[in-house]
């Protein structure tokens, strides 16, 4: 009697136990769209991490959106990056306020660096050639874009060489590279690249469509217009380096926005030297351009979040 009533409750014991299994996984709250956003390919990552809830990649730890855990340094005086909930997401706040630019008197956005967790910083020194990196972003509702501005990308070069690639700077350009995201008039995106200035990089850059332009300062708008900004909702952008050999012109840089593959920049040389590698997140904002008629119309902001990056060990061809 005793026996056939325990064998008559096992299979509930078992469903209640399976439901307290699922109940766990559904808090966890999975979120497949947000997880093959930034991680888009299906190549091994290893030594990664991401600021993103819901994420489950192998060979990526979540860590929290602090300045400690993400290794920032070098923050740029009189900005700030206040951490906030933003439309469900922990965030990163910048500010553009009214006339700032990236030479005005009026400082608007931020700007630093991302070196990310220990284990990944120490893999990107170690030589790594081939990394991810992603983050989301959302514009105010009713964004003013004027003219443009810019975001964060991936950045690389020999030593603190690297940190200098930017701002127009010509001299050294074969030991930096400088990959960040910038909005244009109406909200048009494209990839800002810094690289070295020969011919093939030129040639390589100016024929990704639908428009790519070599700028005044020698930074190259790619792929301008191959996807749009909107205020008010949040895009998930991932950009995949992968570096050239240093006698070949055999680099790629990859842009996806919200899963699909945007950019497709290859054939470049992003540094001539194997001791030139990538060292992370140039994580920076601000209208501009270097002139007054970039300046941001009115105090307005953007949020950050889902900061990510890995280690790409086998690659693909994309
Ligand atoms: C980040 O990396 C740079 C270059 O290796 C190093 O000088 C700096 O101390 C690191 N900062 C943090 C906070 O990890
Ligand atoms: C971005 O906007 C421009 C201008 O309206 C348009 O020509 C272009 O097709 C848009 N790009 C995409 C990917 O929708």
């Amino acid at each position: 009697m005793f026996l056939t009533t325990f064998l008559l409750a096992v299979p509930a014991i078992l469903q209640a136990f399976a439901l307290t299994k699922s109940r766990e996984s559904l808090n966890f709250k999975r979120d497949t769209s947000l997880q093959d956003s930034l991680f888009p390919t299906s190549e091994t990552y290893t030594a990664g991490f991401t600021t993103a809830e819901g994420v489950q990649v192998s060979g990526v730890s979540s860590v929290p959106l602090s300045d400690s855990a993400l290794g920032v340094y070098k923050v740029a005086s009189e900005t700030t990056h206040e951490l906030v909930q933003q439309g469900g997401k922990n965030a990163w706040q910048a500010v553009y306020n009214q006339g700032s630019y990236s030479s005005g008197g009026t400082k608007g956005g931020f700007s630093f660096y991302v070196n990310g967790t220990t284990e990944f910083a120490s893999a990107l020194s170690a030589g790594a050639y081939g990394v991810m990196f992603g983050y989301s972003v959302m514009f105010e509702q009713n964004f003013q874009w004027n003219m443009g501005g810019k975001l964060p990308g991936g950045y690389g070069g020999q030593g603190s060489l690297a940190q200098a690639c930017s701002g127009g700077r010509q001299d050294n350009r074969d030991e930096c590279f400088d990959l960040r995201i910038m909005w244009r008039t109406d909200g048009a995106g494209e990839l800002y690249t810094y690289l070295p200035l020969t011919q093939g990089n030129a040639n390589a850059q100016l024929q990704v469509p639908p428009q790519s332009i070599q700028n005044p300062d020698y930074g190259f708008s790619v792929g301008r217009g191959s996807f749009n900004f909107t205020s008010g909702v949040w895009y998930t952008i991932a950009e995949r380096i992968i570096l050239n050999d240093p006698s070949q012109s055999n680099g790629e840089v990859h842009v996806w926005v919200n899963g699909q593959n945007v950019i497709a920049l290859k054939g470049v040389q992003l540094r001539s030297s194997s001791e030139s590698v990538v060292q992370g997140m140039h994580f920076i904002t601000f209208f501009g351009g270097s002139t007054s008629s970039w300046a941001s119309l009115v105090t307005q902001g953007a949020w950050f979040a889902d900061i990510s990056g890995a280690i790409i060990t086998s690659t693909t061809l994309y």
